[in-house]
């Protein structure tokens, strides 16, 4: 599995696999050309015997302690193996490079797929934004994650030595959640 930062030149392959995932409600080229060239933004990409197979993008305003999943999609054919966990295991890595302390994301309350990545991960449900996802009248689940306690576990996980931590519900998530509120356009 290849994985590497996204270039102006992904747009087209990029847009083929966004219209073919959120076929109500993908982003135009524009905001996608826009993403990509964002000093805030940071996208990656995972590409399968040269074809561009997945990318996700994450949103961290150099110093701020805040950052937004914005976006994550694996073309169809290359679902199940992986990749989805990978690209988004690419993301919270430069949040912890960029010293972030939390991440947020809203995911469609219809696709219990993402939603399981997510918790798997960390996230966990911190807020509901009724019918956000318009034209189709779907709730967005807000989630976050502690990208320390993320940071802590992965280190934990890729060092066998290091004493194992507490299985069930990534114990370390924090409890204190609710205080964010995060505001933006159509994530994810
Ligand atoms: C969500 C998405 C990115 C997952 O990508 P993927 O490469 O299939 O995911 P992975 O193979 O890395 O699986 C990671 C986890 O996702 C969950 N998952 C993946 N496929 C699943 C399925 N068919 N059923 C239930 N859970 C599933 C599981 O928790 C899985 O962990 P596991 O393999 O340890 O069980 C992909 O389904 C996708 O692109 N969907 C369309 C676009 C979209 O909805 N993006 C997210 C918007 S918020």
């Amino acid at each position: 599995m290849a994985t590497r930062a996204a270039a102006s030149s992904d747009l087209e392959a990029i847009m083929a696999l966004e219209r073919a995932a959120f076929p109500t409600d993908a982003w135009s080229a524009a905001m996608m050309r826009e993403e990509l060239a964002s000093p805030h933004g940071w996208y990656v990409v995972v590409e399968e015997a040269g074809r561009l197979v997945g990318y996700a993008g994450l949103r961290a305003v150099r110093g701020a302690r805040d950052a937004d999943v914005q976006t994550i999609t694996i073309s169809e054919s290359a679902r199940g193996h992986g990749r989805g966990r990978a690209l988004l295991g690419e993301l919270l890595g430069e949040g912890v490079r960029r010293g972030v302390h939390d991440v947020f994301l809203e995911v469609r309350a219809d696709n219990p797929v993402a939603q399981a990545l997510y918790l798997s991960e960390g996230f966990v449900e911190v807020g509901r934004r009724p019918r956000y996802y318009q034209p189709d009248d779907v709730d967005a689940i807000v989630m976050q994650l502690d990208l320390r306690g993320w940071a802590v576990r992965r280190h934990e996980a890729a060092s066998p030595s290091a004493p194992t931590a507490p299985e069930g519900p990534r114990a370390a998530a924090p409890a204190a959640t609710t205080s964010a509120t995060p505001i933006g356009k159509v994530w994810c």
